[in-house]
């Protein structure tokens, strides 16, 4: 039984799909869900589940706190579904190639620096771009540059609003996120 921990900054509607796929799975269970933000929505979800919390400061974070908390639950998997902190080096060499991303786009493109959230949405609108999609991706010492473990697309049209390829974007992660971390884990 593998030991997987999700990181999360908000609402959490990914982290909720991953806890409901894996809540009577033999392969794994979610055994954390941790946030940087005390009120984020992520923390309200993992109690319907039964799921323990943990949260933190970025300065926290940096001195190595969630690690210890990591290691303290043996934490298989780390899980990164909407977490927007940057993450320390240690923490990231903790987990070789046992850290996954969901970003919402199709990777390498609309990524980096100051691509999250709707930024991202809002960029790739403004390109004209006539699709869209998720990444999952592993991630290494350069974030958003890990192996690609999933793509999946979604076309667009001019109607799209930042708003609208949001909602498709978020469609995609949640029929594909849980099932590809699922296959990962074998
Ligand atoms: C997702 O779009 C994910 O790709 C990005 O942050 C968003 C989190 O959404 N990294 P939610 O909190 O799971 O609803």
């Amino acid at each position: 039984m593998k030991r997987l921990a999700i990181l999360a900054s908000g609402s959490g509607s990914n982290a909720e799909k991953i806890m409901d796929h894996f809540k009577n799975s033999s392969k794994a269970s979610i055994a954390l869900v941790a946030s940087n933000k005390l009120d984020a929505y992520v923390l309200e979800r993992a109690k319907k589940f039964n799921v323990p919390t943990f949260t933190f400061t970025r300065k926290e974070m940096e001195a190595g706190v969630l690690l210890e908390k990591l290691k303290e639950e043996n934490i298989d998997w780390v899980i990164l579904a909407g977490f927007l902190l940057k993450i320390p080096v240690e923490l990231i060499r903790a987990f070789p190639d046992k850290m996954v991303n969901i970003h919402p786009a199709l990777l390498p493109k609309y990524g980096g620096k100051g691509m999250y959230g709707a930024h991202v949405h809002e960029a790739v609108k403004a390109a004209g771009e006539k699709e869209t999609g998720i990444t999952i991706h592993l991630v290494n010492e350069n974030y958003d540059e890990g192996k690609i473990i999933f793509q999946a697309h979604t076309a667009l049209d001019e109607l799209d609003t930042p708003d609208s390829i949001a909602a498709k974007v978020h469609e995609l992660e949640h029929k594909y996120f849980p099932t590809v971390i699922e296959e990962l884990l074998d």
